[in-house]
């Protein structure tokens, strides 16, 4: 059976495309997980991709990928990255690895987006290289759960 990685997007990545292109790049979302899919695939990986602007919401599908065999996780929480304990308690349950991505890189813009509460929990955090940010955390993953050489 194919190994399940969810791509948990917070916050106003549904605007991708439309947010300012100096940070996020022209891709709309869709577009970024399609590529995302397509790679998923030659790595027989099986993607599942969510979107959602409330905190309650990502939450929840943290709760449920602790029991549907979720293997690995890439979770850009938007600016829930840099305010949210609640996130940063429950990444604190999970044992399966877990990349932070962020399109733009957090550390060059202003400082209230250079601390991130989530990266303490994470295994690391892959930053600024706009959606190739995910492309890389999809492929360290694959090394990660040994589907391809490492
Ligand atoms: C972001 C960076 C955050 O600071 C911001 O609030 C976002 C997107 C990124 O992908 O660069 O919404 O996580």
């Amino acid at each position: 059976m194919a190994a399940l990685i969810r791509v948990i997007n917070g916050p106003n990545l549904n605007l991708l495309g439309q947010r300012p292109g100096q940070h996020y790049g022209q891709l709309s979302l869709s577009e970024l997980e399609s590529q995302l899919q397509s790679q998923a695939l030659t790595l027989g990986i099986q993607l599942l991709c969510q979107q959602s602007n409330h905190e309650g919401q990502l939450l929840d599908w943290l709760h449920e990928s602790l029991r549907d065999g979720t293997a690995g996780l890439i979770l850009n929480a938007g600016a829930y990255t840099h305010t949210s304990i609640a996130l940063a308690d429950a990444l604190e349950v999970i044992a399966y690895p877990v990349i932070e991505v962020h399109l733009s890189n957090i550390h060059a813009r202003e400082s209230f987006r250079h601390h991130s509460r989530l990266t303490p929990h994470v295994w690391g955090q892959i930053s600024g290289f706009g959606p190739l940010s995910y492309s890389l955390a999809l492929q360290a993953l694959a090394q990660k759960l040994q589907l391809i050489p490492g």
